[in-house]
């Protein structure tokens, strides 16, 4: 029988090229977004003879919805081997012009939308004494960027949720692991909230639009095969890419890039 993998954020960017790089590695999948049109594609694109696919529209944020989510993975393969946490959501803007409400929309898909699944599969993971988990971070999980106070902040909690689990669930036999993307080439920021008055929010967006155009932008197959070296080798942390350089120096001199970032902005 296959290994299977549940992968959140299925539909698109790096959440399908997770799906497709499982699927290549021999596993069954089990796929999750909101949008049920464009999941179904991702699902009817991997199904084949070697690949069974079980895609549900399903909102990370509501519990009953992942429970469902879950209930229906195991009756369906038996086994769920894998999750992959990387359904996300991004806001720019200042703390000033940052509403409770997106604060509220933030956490609850990027870190209680993890919280959720991991809670639902828990049990299952622990009665077989083995399993992985990978939650998708970010750069901004491990150093501030400017005007993404609401994102870094709930992606900070995702390595603390991370690191945390890992000590945890180390003497249970289940891997948790930690995949940092830096900017990826994906429909991410095309979607991304801005806020702000309309010159400040029309700047980051033309930044951010620039910034994808850099050469050291991930591709949404760099983060799949980050992800997957994290499982195979039991990985407990990747950072992807050139931001691996922009992290480290973070954490070996966080005044002096601190400094340097205000002197850019
Ligand atoms: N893109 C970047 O530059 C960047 C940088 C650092 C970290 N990351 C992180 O990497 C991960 C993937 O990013 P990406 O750029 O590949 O994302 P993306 O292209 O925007 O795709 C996001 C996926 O998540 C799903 N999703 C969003 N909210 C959801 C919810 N409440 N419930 C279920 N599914 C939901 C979306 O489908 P529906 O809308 O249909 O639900 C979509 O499939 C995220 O965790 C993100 O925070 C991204």
């Amino acid at each position: 029988m296959s290994p299977v993998a549940l992968i959140t954020g299925a539909s698109q960017g790096s959440g399908r090229a997770i799906a497709r790089r499982f699927a290549k590695e021999g596993y069954d999948l089990v796929l999750a977004a909101r949008q049920a049109d464009r999941l179904n594609a991702v699902a009817d694109e991997l199904r084949s003879d070697d690949c069974q696919v079980l895609a549900l529209s399903t909102d990370v944020s509501d519990p009953d919805q992942v429970q469902t989510l879950v209930d229906s993975a195991i009756e369906r393969f038996s086994a769920v081997d894998v999750l992959v946490n990387n359904a996300g959501i991004c806001l720019t803007g200042s703390f000033q012009h940052t509403t409770l409400q997106d604060w509220h929309s933030l956490f609850d898909t990027n870190l209680f939308g993890y919280v959720n699944t991991i809670h639902a599969l828990l049990p299952h993971l622990l009665q077989r004494g083995h399993g992985a988990i990978v939650n998708l971070g970010s750069f901004g999980g491990k150093m501030p960027l400017p005007m993404m106070t609401a994102y870094c902040a709930s992606k900070y909690a995702v390595t603390g949720l991370t690191q945390t689990l890992q000590f945890e669930l180390e003497p249970h036999g289940i891997v948790v692991s930690l995949v940092h993307p830096g900017v990826i080439n994906s429909d991410f920021l095309e979607r991304a909230q801005f806020r702000g008055d309309a010159t400040t929010a029309d700047t980051s967006k033309a930044r951010l639009t620039e910034t994808l155009n850099a050469n050291w932008v991930s591709q949404p197959d760099e983060i799949a095969t980050a992800v997957w070296h994290a499982v195979r080798d039991r990985r407990p942390e990747i950072v992807v890419g050139l931001t691996a350089i922009a992290t480290e120096a973070y954490r070996l001199a966080p005044g002096l890039v601190s400094w340097a970032m205000r002197s850019m902005s």
